[in-house]
């Protein structure tokens, strides 16, 4: 039965999905230097994870705008060349029956260089040198907004089935929702209700653009990377998603990373860390990512209504993925050495279907 879930259809926004495993969003840095996706890798890297049909990715986080990125070799979607870039991985994945969501992102005050402790350690990505950290003034902060919006309509133009804000991992969504970043006394600042007014906005702005059912957002209350992580989450999240539930019930969906996960690795939860009462204020679609296994997918699936689970670091090294959870076969190791190497095809793409499939799956 718990089986049975795992590989069930489910309807998320508009789109069918046949099964309830997704690939969550992964940065590789291979795109172009000018942010656009590589047009002999991305289409081949995206389309190949969807070899089971009615198969949901989320693209790498992308840059809502120029001044909101500055990571070496991460995508945009602010440029025209940007987005006829990503046609073809969309249409790539149409053509294999996948859906696909991008991840927006605006790097906030990790893209200006701050000292973090623990900034994804595992890139050799040489990170540009930028100045200090200020508080953005108001006018900034509603271009800001806006800059997301445009990204929406961008990414549909693109072909992308919507998109997912990016609110986790210490980013600017995330930088003004959490008190250990968000230092701020005026409106956006301060109360709860103020600190997640940006986020609430830029919500607003995108589901204004594309449409509820095609906006997402990702949260991770539990995090550390990037220096993130309030002492008590529970009072600022639990305010979120119940606004998001009072203002947008019709979201796609809302994705959160378990506490056992951190970026890209694991973490140890504090005790008590449960995204279990964040998912109950939520009566739509919940995708939870982080340290799944075979059978933990299939438990969650099974046991917690009207939920998806995000395959991240071996979805990288298993293109099958999903076919090879289906016939339970083991899967291959990732590499992490290979998980940040600025536009280089080793360990992107030219991972080996299993013989197994063959004939069955491809
Ligand atoms: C190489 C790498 C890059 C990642 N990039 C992103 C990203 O762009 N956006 C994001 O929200 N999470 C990112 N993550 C986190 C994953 O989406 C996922 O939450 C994490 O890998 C935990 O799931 P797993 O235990 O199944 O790997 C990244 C993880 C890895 C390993």
């Amino acid at each position: 039965m718990a089986e049975e879930v795992l590989f069930t259809p489910i309807k998320v926004g508009r789109m069918e999905l046949r099964h309830r495993i997704v690939f969550p969003p992964i940065t590789r840095y291979r795109a172009d230097d000018d942010g656009t996706p590589n047009e002999e890798l991305a289409p081949e890297y995206y389309s190949e994870r969807c070899l089971v049909p009615g198969t949901l990715l989320i693209a790498e986080a992308t840059d809502v705008s120029s001044r909101g990125g500055g990571w070496p070799n991460a995508p945009g979607i602010f440029t025209e060349k940007q987005i006829a870039g990503w046609k073809k991985v969309t249409d790539a994945v149409h053509a294999k029956g996948g859906f696909i969501f991008d991840q927006v992102w605006n790097l906030g005050r990790v893209n200006v260089g701050t000292k973090l402790p623990d900034v994804y350690s595992a890139s050799d990505v040489q990170m540009p040198e930028r100045p200090k950290p200020r508080s953005l003034t108001i006018a900034e902060i509603h271009e800001m907004v806006d800059e997301y919006g445009v990204a929406a309509a961008n990414a549909i133009k693109a072909g992308f089935d919507g998109i997912e804000i990016h609110g986790a991992h210490g980013y600017l969504v995330d930088q003004f929702l959490q008190d250990v970043t968000n230092l701020r006394t005026d409106e956006y600042g301060g109360s709860i209700e103020n600190r997640a007014k940006f986020g609430l906005e830029v919500v607003a702005k995108c589901v204004e653009a594309i449409g509820a059912d095609r906006v997402a957002i990702r949260l991770s209350p539990f995090s550390k990377v990037q220096a993130m992580r309030m002492k008590d989450p529970w009072p600022t999240f639990s305010y979120f998603i119940s606004q998001l539930q009072l203002r947008f019930p019709g979201l796609a969906y809302v994705h959160m990373v378990e506490p056992r996960t951190a970026g890209n690795n694991d973490q140890i939860p504090e005790e008590g860390d449960s995204s279990e009462p964040y998912r109950e204020l939520w009566k739509g679609i919940w995708i939870a990512a982080g340290g799944f296994t075979q059978d933990s997918a299939r438990e969650y699936t099974a046991s917690h209504p009207n939920t998806l689970v995000g395959i991240g670091r071996y979805y990288t090294s298993n293109p099958d993925l999903v076919a090879k959870f289906k016939e339970r076969m083991e899967l291959v190791p990732y590499d992490r050495s290979t998980f940040y190497t600025n536009k280089s095809p080793v360990g992107y793409i030219g991972w080996k279907y299993s013989e197994e499939l063959k004939g069955k799956y491809y």
